[in-house]
């Protein structure tokens, strides 16, 4: 049996992060400078499916991995959707260079890759539509409710136009525009910012269903200026986003300090991108005040930046 290896990038939501959970439009687009890896191959003399990821110090065999785990979730739904009970002995090697609990789809990246590699190396590679459902039963794990944008994101590794349940619209490019983004470094797990806005728009429903409701109409505005190529009024959309989701309680103060460096150092807009209280922000620029605003960045305390065009 030939090894098999697969890849899914790293992704950041454009506009609508939260809101989508309750039903909002949202955009995302994939991240190519940072991806996820899996590569099968077999184990002759071994037995059952064992699982290297360095990285996450994994080194396991899959039937001693617990049920909650995302990795052995991924591989386990991938055997089923496949009617394999007996796996041939082999090893899944799994590694990423896209940042833990960041906001940068690290989760959805690793699934997809793996169900690709898996379903591939057993003669079968699934499509991407039950890719991205089997990518989106393991985002449960991380998320508690996802909206699935990621998963959806990095599954067909382009620009989407999201809404919860409906299928996957194609986001056209009307004109290419440059994001950089910049790290906080601080780690915030999405299900648990997740959770405070669900705690939050409990005790006040009003005012978060029409926080959502601004979210969706600031991401529809922007789909419409994406289209059509109007990149400059993308900023102010963001700025605006941004404000919406300070008021919801998912900024921090990194995440600010960031946003405002890049404003002052020429942005056009900029705002927090993913779960928030961490991770990472974004800001739209020209393309040649691209370093430079990334410079800004990491003066302003980013652990890291990524510049990236979209389209
Ligand atoms: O994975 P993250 O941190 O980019 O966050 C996902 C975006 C949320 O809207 C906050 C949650 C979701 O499931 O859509």
């Amino acid at each position: 049996m030939p090894a098999y290896s697969a890849s899914a990038p790293g992704k950041i939501i454009l506009f609508g992060e939260h809101a989508v959970v309750y039903g909002q439009p949202a955009l995302a687009v994939p991240v190519r400078q940072v991806e996820a890896k899996a590569i099968l191959r077999a184990q002759p003399g071994g037995e059952g499916i064992n699982i290297l990821a360095p990285e996450i110090f994994l080194n396991s065999a899959l039937a001693e991995l617990p049920l909650e785990d995302a990795v052995g979730k991924a591989i386990r739904l991938t055997l089923e959707a496949l009617g394999i009970t007996a796996p041939p002995a082999c090893t899944l090697l799994i590694s990423s260079t896209i940042p833990l609990a960041a906001g940068l789809g690290s989760g959805a990246a690793v699934s997809v890759a793996i169900i690709r590699a898996l379903s591939g190396f057993l003669g079968h590679l699934l499509p991407d539509e039950q890719v991205n459902e089997l990518a989106f039963e393991v985002e449960k794990l991380h998320h508690g409710t996802p909206s699935g944008i990621d998963n959806t994101v990095v599954t067909y590794a382009r620009p989407v136009y999201f809404i919860k349940g409906e299928p996957i619209q194609k986001l056209e490019i009307g004109h290419p525009f440059t994001l950089v983004v910049g790290d906080t470094g601080v780690v915030s797990p999405t299900a648990k910012v997740v959770g405070d806005v669900r705690l939050a728009y409990q005790a006040e429903p009003g005012l978060f269903e029409n926080y959502f409701a601004m979210c969706g109409g600031i991401a529809t505005n922007a789909a419409l200026s994406i289209q059509k190529g109007r990149i400059s009024s993308l900023g102010p959309l963001m700025n605006d986003n941004h404000e919406i989701l300070q008021k919801m309680g998912v900024s921090s103060s990194e995440l600010d300090q960031l946003v405002l460096a890049a404003r002052e150092a020429g942005a056009l807009g900029a705002k927090l991108s993913g779960g928030g209280r961490g991770g990472n922000m974004i800001a739209l620029v020209e393309p040649d005040r691209a370093d430079q605003i990334a410079q800004s960045l990491q003066d302003a305390g980013a652990v890291r930046t990524i510049i990236t065009r979209v389209g």
